[in-house]
C-alpha cells in the first residue's frame, strides 16, 4: 500500500524547536545589561548559574580581575542565562561588551542561532556593534534589531534606520514605530498589528492597546497631541514606502532584520521583542563542520567548546568548558567521543544551564549549554560526539596585535607561571608563545585591556606576579605548508620563531616589512592570520 501525502501522519515538532539560543551584541552603554534583565524577569524563573544576580554576587565575592570589571564599568566574563516562556525555552549568551574581547567574543557568537542588536536611539551605529555585526554577519546570524532608549531625546527614527541599514548594508524592517521620542514619547504603533501600544500615566511598562483601521484616528482615540501624531505619522509613511517588508526567509538568511523601538529601562516595547524572538528567530538548525554538516535532527550528540572558562571558583582550582549541542539529546553520565584526543570520555557531573524542573534537569537538547568540569582536557574549539571523528567549524585563534614578554618577579614561580599561562590559554585571556630560542613566554593578545586582565589574575588567582617587557615583535603568523619547507624556514630563521601552546610553529615578525619578505622569499609557505583551533 502507498500511503499519499494527505493521509501521512504529521510528525510532531522536534523538541528542540523550542530552542532559542541566542546573543545581544551591542555598544557599551547602549543598554544591553538593562535589556537582559528585562527580558529574565519576563521569562520569570531565573536560574542562579551566570544570571545578572548570580554575576552582582560574584563580583563580590571576588576582589581579583573583577576590580578591573568593576573599574572600567565593563563586563568581561560571559556566561549562559536561560529563560523559559510559553513553552519556548532561551539560551541568551553573555557576550564580553569590550572590544578588547572581540576573540571571546567571536566565539560565543559562534556559538548562537540569532542575536539581538541593541542601538542607542541618539547614537545610532557605534563602533562596537559595528564589529560585533560584522561578526554575525561571517555566519550569516539572523538579527533582530532593539532601538532603545526612546524615552530621550533621539535621532528622528527615519533617518537612524536609514544610516543604520546604509552603514551595515543591511534590509530593515520596522515592526513597531515610536509615538513621538523623549518628552514627547507617547507609545508605539504596531505596524502589523494595527494598533497603538500606550505605557501607563506614568510613562512606566503597563501597556493599553488601542485598535485603529488608520493611524490617524490616534489623535482622538488616544488623545495624542497633532504635532506628535502628524510628525510620527509621516515618518511612518516614508518608511512604509521606502523600506521593505518583513520577509521570513530573508531574516533566516541574514538579510533583513526587524526594527523594534523601545525603552529597557522602562520595560516599553520589550514584550513585542521578545515575542518576535519566540516566533521568528530559528531553532538550532544546520552546523558546518569538517567534514560533513551536521543537522540538528540528528540522533546521536555533537557539540563545541565555544568558551573555558578558569576558577570560576577561586577555591577550587575548577575549569568549567561551555559546550554547545548541536544534535542528539544529552545525558548525564554520558560518554562522548573527544576527537582531538582520539578517545572516549564520560562526562560525570555536567552543569546545566537551562533546566528549570528537576525532571529535566539531567538531560540538554540541541541548543542548550552545558558546563563540563575538567582539569585541562577540554579547550576551545574542541568537538564531541559519539564516535564521528567530525570537527565544527569556525573557532579560529587570531593573530594577536600586541605582543609582550613576560617576565616573572619571582624567579623561583617559573614552574607555577607555566601552569598559570597554560590555563588563561586555555580559556583565551590570551595567548602563549615559547620562542625556539630563549625562556621567557611571550603573550599575544588582540587589546591592550587584556594584558592588564591577565597580570591581574595571574597575581590573584596564582600567585604569580609578572611584569611586561616589549617584544622585539609587531606581530605572529602561523606557519603552514608543507612540512619539510617549514622545518627548512625554521632552521633558518631560529630567532624569530616560537611554538604556540598546540606545538603549531609562529613567525614572530620583527616589521611588517620583515614578513612581506619571508612571504617573497618562502613562496610554497603560508602565513596566516588565523587558525582554527583543536
Ligand atoms: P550596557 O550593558 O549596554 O553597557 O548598558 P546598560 O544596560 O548598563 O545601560 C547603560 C545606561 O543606559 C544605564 O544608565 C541605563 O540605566 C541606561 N539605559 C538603558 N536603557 C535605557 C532606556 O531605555 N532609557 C533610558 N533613558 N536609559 C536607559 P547609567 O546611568 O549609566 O546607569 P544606572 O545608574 O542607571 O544603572
Amino acid at each position: 500500500m502507498t500511503a499519499t501525502l494527505d493521509h501521512a501522519p504529521i510528525a510532531p515538532p522536534a523538541p528542540y524547536a523550542s530552542r532559542r539560543t541566542f546573543a545581544i551584541i551591542s555598544h557599551p552603554d547602549a543598554g544591553k545589561t538593562t535589556l537582559t534583565e528585562k527580558l529574565l524577569l519576563a521569562g520569570g524563573a531565573i536560574r542562579a548559574a551566570g544570571s545578572v544576580k548570580a554575576r552582582g554576587e560574584r563580583r563580590r565575592a571576588r576582589s581579583d580581575w573583577m576590580d578591573i570589571e568593576q573599574s572600567r564599568g565593563i563586563s568581561v566574563t560571559s556566561s549562559v542565562m536561560t529563560f523559559e516562556r510559553d513553552g519556548i525555552t532561551f539560551n541568551l549568551l553573555d557576550t564580553p561588551g569590550h572590544s578588547d574581547f572581540s576573540e571571546d567574543t567571536y566565539r560565543t557568537l559562534s556559538a548562537v542561532d540569532a542575536a539581538i542588536m541593541v542601538i542607542d536611539a541618539a547614537k545610532g551605529i557605534e563602533s562596537q556593534t559595528r564589529k560585533l555585526f560584522e561578526v554575525c554577519r561571517l555566519r550569516d546570524i539572523p538579527i533582530i534589531t532593539f532601538i532603545n532608549k526612546v524615552d530621550r531625546e533621539g535621532l528622528d527614527p527615519l533617518e537612524l534606520l536609514d544610516e543604520i541599514a546604509t552603514g551595515l548594508a543591511l534590509d530593515l524592517a520596522p515592526m513597531t514605530w515610536p509615538i513621538g521620542l523623549g518628552t514627547d514619547f507617547r507609545g508605539l504603533i504596531d505596524i502589523e498589528g494595527k494598533r497603538a501600544l500606550l505605557p501607563d500615566q506614568r510613562g512606566g511598562a503597563q501597556v493599553s492597546e488601542i485598535k485603529f483601521t488608520d493611524p490617524a484616528e490616534l489623535a482622538t482615540t488616544a488623545r495624542i497631541e497633532p504635532h506628535i501624531l502628524k510628525p510620527t505619522l509621516e515618518g511612518l509613511e516614508l518608511a512604509e514606502s521606502a523600506l521593505p517588508r518583513f520577509d521570513l526567509q530573508s531574516f533566516l538568511e541574514g538579510h533583513l532584520s526587524p526594527v523594534f523601538f523601545g525603552s529597557a529601562l522602562k520595560e516599553f516595547g520589550t514584550e513585542q521583542l521578545l515575542q518576535a524572538l519566540e516566533t521568528f528567530a530559528p531553532p538550532p538548525t544546520t552546523r558546518p563542520a569538517t567534514a560533513r554538516a551536521v543537522s540538528a535532527a540528528e540522533n546521536p550528540v555533537t557539540g563545541f567548546v565555544f568558551k573555558v572558562q578558569a576558577n570560576m571558583d577561586p577555591n577550587h582550582r575548577d575549569r568549567v568548558a561551555f559546550v554547545r549541542l548541536c544534535s542528539g539529546k544529552f545525558r548525564r553520565g554520558m560518554k562522548v567521543f573527544h576527537v582531538r584526543e582520539n578517545r572516549m570520555v564520560t562526562i560525570a557531573a555536567p552543569i546545566f544551564f537551562f533546566a528549570q524542573e528537576r525532571e529535566t534537569a539531567d538531560e540538554a537538547l540541541p541548543g542548550d549549554i552545558i558546563g563540563i568540569p575538567n582539569h585541562g582536557m577540554l579547550r576551545v574549539g574542541d568537538t564531541l560526539t559519539e564516535g564521528e571523528p567530525l570537527r565544527f567549524e569556525g573557532i579560529p585563534n587570531f593573530a594577536p596585535e600586541i605582543l609582550r614578554r613576560v617576565m616573572l618577579e619571582d624567579p623561583m614561580k617559573a614552574k607555577q607561571l607555566t601552569r598559570a599561562l597554560q590555563d588563561m590559554a586555555e580559556e583565551g585571556v590570551t595567548q602563549v608563545f615559547r620562542p625556539i630560542l630563549g625562556a621567557q613566554f611571550i603573550v599575544g593578545v588582540v587589546g591592550p585591556l587584556q594584558l592588564e586582565v591577565l597580570a591581574s589574575r595571574m597575581e590573584k588567582e596564582y600567585n604569580v606576579p609578572i611584569r611586561y617587557e616589549a617584544a622585539p615583535y609587531v606581530t605572529a603568523r602561523w606557519i603552514t605548508g608543507d612540512k619539510a619547507d617549514v622545518e627548512r624556514f625554521v632552521e633558518s630563521n631560529r630567532s624569530s620563531v616560537a611554538e604556540d601552546r598546540d606545538g603549531a610553529m609562529v613567525f614572530m615578525a620583527r616589521n611588517t616589512w620583515a614578513l612581506d619578505q619571508a612571504r617573497q622569499d618562502w613562496p610554497g609557505l603560508n602565513f596566516v592570520d588565523t587558525r582554527e583551533r583543536g
